[in-house]
């Protein structure tokens, strides 16, 4: 790591905003100073500004009970309406919201009034359903435009939804189910993903079944949409198709206010233990920051913008960066089902030329992916209308941050490094295009409204020129509000390391003009194409398996992915039988052994935790008090020589691994 910022620290290019582009910006320099008179005052011009409240609100923080933060308490607000019937009575009804795009070709477009009469139907069905507010609705959908109308429908009732990515399991999305105690589930037969059709029902099926009859679910129905064409099974009185609920549902609906404080969302997110934790968010200064963001970041020009974000709904990018801020800006969006690669890697520019992209926001892993790949396939292509270009997730290394310049951008976008978290909601961390001089690979700067910093053990700032941990150290509106269900899990994750600070759990260093670098997570979370798993989720998911007797797993870096999944296991001879002691006992096939491990995480988990590399192994390196050393273990996966073992119980162990693997 040390190494890597080192090279980062000598990048010198720096990238002035052009004259034209700052003539027209959405962002202005004086909005810094503005924020930092008096940021909560701040944050209520901004929602006032930005929000439609049917009850204005008279306050703007309460921070009386840190570290439960109050926004705009006393404000109500209808977080669907904001995102859709106030921009149909403003006259912009017949401004496109959506054009879909599906992997197989086909496509719809739907109007802000279109949409917005698509979302009241939905919000009818689920009052005949019974939902109602503060009920929790599990959505587990592909990339199609019922996700979105789904998740507004929830919201215009003041329910609450826990989008479950669908390349999740089965048994993931069960725990979500019962963590939440969720009434309903909206799914579909399947979607389409690399060319076939992936189903999705059956794994509600199976989700719901996990258990037997001893163990039954909170779930009364499971709303269907059909997408796929794929044959599904069918427990009547429990599966509904959503086009014959949709068909006959009341059409009209009048959306309520809320209070501001009203749950919105729950997002499950990785962490240090293996339990998933319930990211909850709020309504009123959740969209307030997520408009802001969108509006300020990207450069918003609805009237003109074709804006794509590429994220799924199933992560916090496709919440607060695909629904919530472009709706409630108004914006026209692109939104793609499948996957970069279906059918031929061209796809992203192919539909950045058909829909004429402006604003296009990324992960690192898919733009070293296609750098990997050759300008040759985005040169066929007419890019021009790209106008700037977003990157999130991860640290975006400087020579793909100027390859998305260069050969995406034309040499002339501007390109912003968004640094955020499922937790923060929004934005925190990012240049604003059009005031500052951009640095590729520095996330650069918070946000107006925004208190950053970067700490040492002791709490203490760091200073320029030093590396540290980064807090944010003022309430901020689209703060989470909790772990669902757990409040001391969310005081002792976020708010023990520093008093009255927020921990975010990653490194960071500060350049000589203050500027941010980030230098990933400094806990046992690892990074992988930009979505977050956690080393103990996929341990303990690996122990499950009856020839596992322990494991290990670290984040080895990765050019592609940024951190890859490896996993060292030691194993027992048969199931249930004795540990083997050496690696190359004759009597374990490791190269199968390994094949199976890998696909008993992706079907336990889901695909995106299967390990890229399983190790066989006798030992595992470990303190004398018991505690794996995982720092050890990444040498080895990243081949390098490996560090201080002084402090190992057995200082042998760590030559027999690497005999092992090397
Ligand atoms: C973690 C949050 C934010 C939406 C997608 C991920 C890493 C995120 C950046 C960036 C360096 C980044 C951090 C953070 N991360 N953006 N621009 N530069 N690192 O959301 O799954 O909640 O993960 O992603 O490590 O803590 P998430």
């Amino acid at each position: 790591m040390s190494g890597n910022i080192d090279n980062l620290l000598h990048e010198t290019r720096r990238f002035a905003p052009s004259q034209s582009f700052q003539a027209s910006a959405v962002a202005t320099a004086d909005l810094y100073e503005r924020a930092a008179d008096d940021r909560p005052a701040f944050w209520g011009e901004q929602s006032r500004e930005l929000l439609y409240w049917h009850t204005p609100f008279t306050t703007t923080l309460n921070w009386s009970n840190p570290p439960f933060a109050q926004w705009f308490e006393d404000g109500e607000l209808n977080v669907a309406y904001n995102c859709l019937d106030r921009h149909v009575l403003a006259g912009n009804g017949d401004r496109i919201a959506l054009y879909w795009e599906g992997e197989p070709g086909d496509s719809a477009t739907y109007t802000y009034a279109e949409l917005t009469a698509e979302v009241k139907k939905a919000a009818t069905v689920l009052l005949s359903l019974g939902i109602s507010r503060g009920d929790r609705v599990a959505i587990y959908l592909p990339m199609i435009p019922e996700a979105v109308i789904s998740m507004l429908a929830v919201a215009r009732i003041g329910a609450i939804h826990s989008v479950v990515f669908g390349g999740f399991s089965a048994e993931s999305l069960r725990a979500r189910i019962d963590d939440a105690q969720a009434k309903l589930v909206i799914t579909a037969d399947g979607g389409w993903r690399k060319g076939k059709v992936s189903s999705l029902k059956p794994a509600v099926d199976d989700s719901l079944t996990i258990g037997g009859e001893e163990n039954p679910s909170t779930v009364e129905h499971v709303l269907v949409v059909k997408r796929g064409g794929n044959d599904v099974a069918w427990v009547d009185g429990r599966d509904l198709w959503w086009h014959d609920q949709i068909a006959e549902a009341e059409t009209e609906h009048e959306a309520q206010p809320f209070p501001a404080e009203t749950p919105l969302f729950i997002l499950y997110t990785s962490g240090t233990t293996g339990k998933p934790k319930g990211i909850l968010h709020t309504s009123g200064g959740y969209l307030t920051q997520a408009a802001f963001t969108h509006k300020n970041v990207f450069d918003l020009h609805p009237e003109t913008d074709v804006y794509w974000s590429t994220a799924d709904v199933g992560w916090i990018t496709g919440h607060t960066y695909v629904v919530y801020g472009p709706l409630a800006n108004g914006a026209t969006q692109v939104i793609y089902e499948g996957t970069p690669d279906s059918p031929h890697t061209g796809r992203w520019w192919e539909i950045i030329e058909k829909y004429g992209v402006t604003i296009l926001y990324a992960a690192p892993t898919a733009i070293r992916t296609f750098m990997k790949l050759g300008r040759h396939i985005p040169d066929e292509f007419d890019l021009t209308s790209l106008r700037l270009l977003g990157s999130v997730g991860e640290p975006i290394n400087p020579e793909a941050w100027v390859w998305y310049r260069d050969v995406i951008g034309g040499g002339t976008t501007p390109v912003v490094d968004t640094w955020w978290q499922t937790e923060t909601g929004g934005i925190m961390i990012s240049a604003l295009p059009g005031v500052t001089t951009l640095k590729p690979g520095s996330a650069q700067v918070a946000l107006p409204g925004i208190h950053i910093e970067v700490l040492d053990d002791r709490g203490e700032p760091v200073g320029k020129n030093s590396g540290g941990l980064l807090v944010v150290a003022e309430p901020w509106p689209a703060m989470l509000r909790g772990i669902w269900g757990d409040p001391d899990r969310f005081i002792e994750t976020y708010w023990s390391t520093f008093d009255g600070k927020y921990f975010a759990g990653d490194g960071a260093r500060l350049d000589r003009d203050g500027d941010v670098w980030l230098l990933g997570r400094v806990d046992d979370v690892m990074n992988v194409s930009g979505h977050r798993l956690s080393t103990a989720e996929i341990e303990s998911s690996l122990v499950s398996h009856p020839r596992v007797a322990e494991a290990a797993v670290v984040g080895a870096s990765d050019e592609t992915t940024g951190q890859a999944v490896v996993a060292f296991v030691i194993v027992r001879a048969d199931e249930g039988g004795e540990v083997v002691v050496t690696a190359d006992d004759p009597s374990v096939d490791t190269s199968a052994l390994a094949a199976e491990l890998r696909g008993h995480v992706a079907s336990q988990i889901g695909a995106i935790a299967r390990p890229r590399q399983v190790f066989i192994v006798a030992e595992l390196p470990k303190t004398r008090s018991g505690k794996i050393m995982r720092r050890l273990l990444r040498d080895v996966a990243e081949g390098r020589e490996i560090g201080d073992t002084t402090t190992l119980a057995d200082t042998q162990v760590m030559s027999i691994i690497s005999g092992t693997v090397g």
